[in-house]
This record gives C-alpha cells, structure tokens and sequence, in this order.
C-alpha cells in the first residue's frame, strides 16, 4: 500500500546524513530515506494552507493523541495532560531531565556501547559518565547487572540513563530485565531517565515495554522521553515529550525545561505528532516489515558474500551493529580499528557508517549501519561495504 521501494534524491537538501560526505552512500545518521506517511504529510499541508504561522498553544488534542496511542498500542494507559512536558526533541528531554535531577560531580550511569549523544549531556550538566558496560556474549547483548548493582551502590550515582529500545545493539530490553534494572535503581536510590525515541520500530516477539509500565515505585522514580520522530521519520521536525507519573518530579522537568528555554515547541512538530499518534498506525506497521525484510537481506548478503563480518540479531531499531573485528589484519591492534576501517570505507568503498567508537569504547571493533532506506539501495550499500572491507 505504501512504496517504501521509491527512490528519493536528497542529496542538496542540506541533509545532515547525505551532505556531510558528498559522493557516499550514507548508511550513518539516524533518520530515513523513506517519505513521512501521507495522514503526516496531509496534516502538515493543510497547517501550511493556513499561512500564519504565530504562537501557538498545545490543544487537548494533543494530549488525547499521546494517550491514545501509547494505550492502544503499548498497553500503556493513563497518560493525561497533567503528566507531559512538551519539548523540542529527546535529547532535550533527557539533557533537561539530567539536569533536573543531578548537581555537577553527580554521577550518570550510561550502558555502553549506547547513543553517542548521551555523552555531552552528561557532560554539559557537569556530571561525569559511569559505564555500565553492556555484556557481549553469544552474538547477543545482555545487561550486567552485577555490574550496575557494584556502580549504583556508589553514593556519587543519580541517574541512570537508560535507552529502552537500545541504540546501537539493537535490543529491545523486556519485562524481566527492565524489572531487575528497576529493583537496582530503587534499592540504590538511582533516578531512571528512560530514553524511548525507538519505542514504535520492533520486530517479531520483541515487544517494547514502556518503562512507565513497571512497578508503581520505579516508574515514580523516573521520567520517559518519548517521540514520533524517528519512526515516521519527521526528526528535523523537533518534537518530543516528557512523561513522569509523579508531579514533584514533573514540576522539576518543567523547571528544567524552562530553564533550558525549549518549552515552546514547534507548530509543524505539534501538527506531526498528532497525525502520527491517531492515523500512523497502518503506514508504520508496513513500514517494520519492510525493514525487517531489509535486516534478512542484510544477514543473507553476509553470510553468503561477507561472513566475515556479523550483524548482531536486531530486535528493535533500523541500526545494525556489525561485529567487523574478523576483518583485522594479523599483528593489526584493536585500539583505532573502527576508525581506520570507516574511513576506509568512506574513502576507498564510498560508503558512510557511523564508527562504532562513538558509542563509546566498548564499541571498537564495530561499526553502525542504517538499514532505513529503499532495498535496492541498501544493495548497493551491502555490495559498497564487502568491496570495502575485502580490500582493507
Ligand atoms: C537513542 C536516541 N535518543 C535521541 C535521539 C535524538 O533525538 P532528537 O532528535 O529528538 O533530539 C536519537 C537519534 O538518533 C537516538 O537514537
């Protein structure tokens, strides 16, 4: 019902993920080369047909579709007005939401290998990053507890930043763990600042729990930072939300946001979020299968053309975590190797990933490959990254 297959140039849009490295194929930056759904594009141009575009208020509306959407969809009921704080994008929420809950020389507990800009915020609040290293075993990510548990202890630890589904490993964190996490936190006094932006892209038997479905003491002791962005590819539209169950700490968010001045948000972003929450449904659920059909084409295209390099299973997200560590050359160290092989990449193979160092050190060895684009171009892009790495 939707092309998905439709080849669209961005390149000379001032694209971040296409103009920043001319005559790449980017398979880098986090957003999709898929069209926004047509209800998103229906309701941005009647907005524009308006013609004035001047201060706005946020209706109810805007509200009711927020909730409605995560209770229909997620099984997450309740959310009311009186729960949000509107803002201008995740990383705005949770920046805001550090800040709320931490004073400089706090300590933020980060999972690592985990979404690069989870970094500066941490360090524009003052605080300083604990890794929590996420374990590596099997081709599969888990989360050490033991770990968390050694680290949250340490008086110093606020905040645990979470990222719920994970980016870049591709975990979609379920029940039990996120339970487990929740009984650390609480028993450790760690606030949980719960970052959701790839909520809406899981796979088959991956279902996203939303953190705020947890137990009554841990979702009380947190905040979720959610988003339509980046499953209906509108993130230059900048729009996202806080959401805390308890009002003292929603008050925070509210200071902080204010504070941060991102409290207004924008009028396109408003009118997005509400097309995408009440008619997206249909277009995102053919959207996730189409990228879980490009996520098969990538593991058959590795086994059969690459096996030295591994995609690790990807249960959420359209990020795939390639394990490229068979590629190294004999006597060749570790340390600097994703960087060398990206640029290689970049340079020899014409092909832009995201180096897997910037995720943090645990992620050298490895590289991030965005598979949200027509199939014929991923293709290219599989075809671009065998050349690449067959002649490092
Ligand atoms: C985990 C995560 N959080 C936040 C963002 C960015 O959010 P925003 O553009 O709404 O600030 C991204 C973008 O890739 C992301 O992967």
């Amino acid at each position: 019902m939707y092309n998905f297959d439709e080849e669209i140039d961005r390149t000379g849009t001032e694209s971040v993920k296409w103009d920043e490295f001319p005559g790449t194929l980017p398979m880098w930056v986090a957003d999709m080369d898929f069209k926004a759904a047509p209800c998103i594009l229906k309701a941005l141009q009647r907005r524009l047909d308006h013609g004035v575009f001047g201060y706005e208020l946020l209706p109810d509306a805007y509200f009711e579709a927020i909730s409605g959407w995560f209770a229909a969809r997620h099984g997450w009921k309740g959310i009311g007005r009186e729960h949000i704080v509107p803002t201008t994008g995740v990383i705005a929420a949770y920046s805001a939401a550090i800040k709320a809950m931490t004073v400089p020389g706090d300590e933020v507990i980060v999972q690592t290998p985990c979404y690069n800009a989870f970094f500066p915020a941490i360090r524009n609040n003052k605080c300083v990053e604990v890794h929590n290293p996420l374990r590596y075993e099997g081709g599969r990510y888990t989360i050490d507890f033991e770990d968390l548990a050694r680290k949250a202890v340490d008086p110093r630890a606020k905040v645990l930043l979470l990222c719920n589904p994970h980016n870049p490993a591709g975990r979609v964190w379920t029940r039990e763990e996120l339970l487990a996490v929740g009984e650390i936190c609480l028993r450790n006094g760690l606030f949980v600042i719960s970052d959701e932006i790839h909520c809406e892209l899981t796979y088959s038997g991956h279902d996203y729990t939303p953190w705020a479905t947890l137990e009554r003491d841990m979702v009380r002791h947190s905040v979720s930072c959610i988003s339509p962005t980046k499953a209906f590819n509108i993130a230059g539209i900048q729009i996202a939300n806080i959401f805390a169950a308890d009002p003292d700490v929603l008050r925070k968010m509210d200071r902080a946001i204010n504070d941060n001045e991102c409290c207004d948000v924008n009028v396109f972003g408003a009118t997005a979020l509400q097309a995408a929450y009440r008619e997206g449904g249909p277009w995102l659920d053919e959207l996730r299968k189409y990228l879980k059909a490009n996520a098969e084409t990538v593991y058959d295209f590795l086994e059969k053309e690459l096996p030295g390099v591994t995609a690790l299973p990807l249960e959420g997200t359209y990020l795939m975590w390639l394990d490229c560590r068979n590629a190294l050359h004999e006597g060749e160290p570790l340390e600097g190797f994703s960087e060398r092989l990206a640029a290689h990449l970049r340079e020899q193979a014409g092909l832009t990933l995201s180096t897997g160092t910037i995720y943090g050190p645990e992620g050298e060895g490895f590289e991030r490959l965005n598979i949200a684009c027509p199939r014929t171009r991923l293709k290219e892009g599989l075809r671009r990254l065998r050349d690449g790495v067959l002649s490092y």
